[in-house]
């Protein structure tokens, strides 16, 4: 290993160096900076979250998530939404639904009556197989207890238990399939998880259904804005017991090699903008795996609030953001910004 000032004494020596080098050339025409870019935006590779609430009779305003809506299940709304989405190239989507009961088990979550069952339903009636339709598997949004999984009294205390909270995933990752899911994605962090699914949904005849896990998903407070959309706060304690702790980087290679290993097609960093150390481990660790980063709810709530105060400009902080998280090495991007960031990379908008 060569140390970095032996480089660039033997570089120099080369003639590698000012004037005959100079960096600025390739900066000069926008169309070179483009030509030699490593990273590349696309709308191709956005996914852009959908929230359904079963008892809705119009879109409701999220004060979150300026700018998005929860809609009917069944709403002309939510198809003109994917439609618009499909016209600016964004061709994923993930859905999150709020039920109209909660009880301890959850039990809405696999109900074939349930809000995002009845969405894909429609959304599959009304447009065919054309819009990738990726739903979201937990318990959290659906319990009385706001936990993704089942507590348990125990002699240390309240505790979630594992065993029985998969079991619930792989009923929930049917049904998802049953109404017409392209992807389920388990975000509760239980051990064990991906293989639960995989064997629920082999067994029911949903081999072709995949699965994209939230695999390495921390304990964050950028979650903020999402649980006061989804009302999924844990009613008690917190989600430390299952969800990463952020001072670990290289354990999220193990929790992505489980996953690997238990089936998962596509796998997820999460958060991402304050994670992007983890999105670059986990790459060049497992580069075969396509990986996928959720920009989530804070982040983008931030980069509304900033823009508010009129001293950034929210199109340039949003691209810069969504190009960092391409460039740490995220194939794809689950992102609240998908629409806009499509129009802006559409139009003459963008600042690259
Ligand atoms: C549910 C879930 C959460 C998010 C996605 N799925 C929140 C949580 O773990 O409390 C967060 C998404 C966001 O903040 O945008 N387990």
């Amino acid at each position: 290993q060569r140390s970095s000032e032996a480089w660039l004494r033997e570089l120099a020596a080369s003639g590698f160096s000012f004037p005959r080098v100079r960096a600025r050339r390739l900066r000069i025409h926008p169309g070179v900076r483009s030509l030699v870019a490593e990273t590349r935006l696309d709308p191709s590779m956005f996914i852009l979250p959908l929230f359904v609430e079963d008892g809705l009779k119009s879109p409701k305003p999220l004060r979150g998530l300026p700018g998005h809506y929860k809609y009917p299940p069944e709403s002309r709304e939510l198809v003109e939404l994917v439609s618009r989405a499909l016209d600016l190239g964004v061709r994923n989507f993930l859905i999150f639904g709020t039920p109209g009961m909660r009880n301890f088990e959850g039990s809405e979550a696999w109900s074939p009556r349930g809000p995002v069952q009845r969405a894909i339903r429609f959304i599959r009636g009304e447009m065919g197989w054309k819009p990738v339709v990726m739903a979201d598997v937990c318990l959290c949004g659906y319990t009385d207890h706001g936990h993704c999984g089942y507590p348990r009294e125990t002699p240390r205390g309240v505790l979630i238990e594992n065993d029985r909270s998969i079991e619930a995933y792989g009923r929930v990752s049917v049904s998802l399939a049953e109404a017409g899911a392209d992807f389920v994605a388990p975000s509760g962090m239980m051990d064990g998880q991906v293989a639960a699914i995989r064997r629920a949904l082999d067994e029911a005849g949903y081999t072709e259904v995949g699965i994209m896990s939230y695999s390495a998903k921390y304990a964050s407070g950028f979650y903020g804005p999402f649980r006061d959309v989804m009302d999924s706060s844990p009613r008690f304690g917190d989600r430390r017991s299952y969800q990463m702790d952020p001072r670990n980087r290289f354990e999220a290679v193990k929790e992505v090699l489980l996953d690997a290993v238990e089936g998962a097609d596509i796998v997820m960093v999460k958060p991402a903008l304050s994670y992007l150390d983890v999105i670059s481990e986990v790459k060049r660790s497992i580069p075969w795996l396509p990986l996928a980063a959720y920009n989530v709810s804070g982040e983008y709530l931030m980069l509304k609030a900033a823009a508010e105060k009129g001293l950034v400009d929210y199109e340039t902080l949003m691209l810069e953001v969504l190009t960092s998280i391409a460039r740490a090495g995220a194939d794809a991007v689950i992102t609240y910004h998908a629409l806009e960031a499509a129009e802006a990379l559409k139009s003459s908008k963008t600042p690259f």
